[in-house]
């Protein structure tokens, strides 16, 4: 079952990164409800094989109630880890997966609980996104607000967020008419380096 029938919008953007709204928006569902969020395992299986070997131990952050972890699971990635900070959430993918191996864990991705080299690859699709919704009418933008996404999509905002001394930043662009981003951050080795995934 999709949620796209459930009134689930919220009144205004900033719910988006609130915990109560999550929470309420998947009571209204159950475990068999399944919202991708921008791209499916299909739309994006190419990237992730390229980047993640079928072995690694991969973190999902804010994995929703989206099929992507059941996808690459029955793709052959058996060690992956879903977290988010809704319970209601994570109880419903431990019903719907419990066939599988997968882990779930109730936890906020600002508050991670493991140790930095636990896992070899860490997945972010549309989480961080949530994070950053700001107060305003998505249909009737402030002008300051289409600055930002204006520089966001250029590639400046997310990349100022995602930059840092210790990796190397790719970015990719996905799709035809609309485009998404996909954000890819390689750990360097000491020698500078690339620590591969792959
Ligand atoms: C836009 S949805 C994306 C869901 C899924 N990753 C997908 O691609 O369909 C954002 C998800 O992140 C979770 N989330 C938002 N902020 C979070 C936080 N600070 N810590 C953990 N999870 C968070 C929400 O509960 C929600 O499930």
């Amino acid at each position: 079952m999709r949620d796209n029938d459930l009134a689930v919008l919220p009144k205004d953007n900033t719910e988006y990164s609130t915990k109560k709204y999550w929470d309420e928006r998947y009571e209204k569902g159950s475990h068999d409800v399944v919202f991708d969020w921008f791209k499916t395992y299909s739309d994006i299986k190419d990237l992730i094989n390229t980047y993640i070997k079928k072995d690694a131990k991969i973190l999902m952050l804010g994995c929703g109630n989206s099929s992507l972890s059941e996808d690459m699971y029955n793709d052959g990635y058996s060690e992956i880890v879903n977290i988010d900070f809704s319970e209601v959430v994570i109880d419903q993918m431990k019903e719907r997966c419990s066939q599988t191996t997968m882990k779930w864990e109730v936890m906020d991705v600002l508050d991670l609980k493991y140790n930095s080299n636990e896992f070899d690859a860490i997945i972010d699709k549309g989480t961080m996104d949530a994070l950053m919704c700001e107060k305003g009418d998505v249909w009737d933008p402030s002008p300051q607000l289409i600055s930002v996404v204006t520089r966001e999509i250029d590639g400046v905002e997310r990349k100022r967020f995602l930059t840092r001394d210790a990796f190397e930043l790719e970015v990719l662009t996905l799709g035809t008419s609309f485009h998404y981003f996909a954000y890819i951050c390689k750990k360097k080795k000491e020698s500078g380096s690339l620590d591969s995934l792959e």
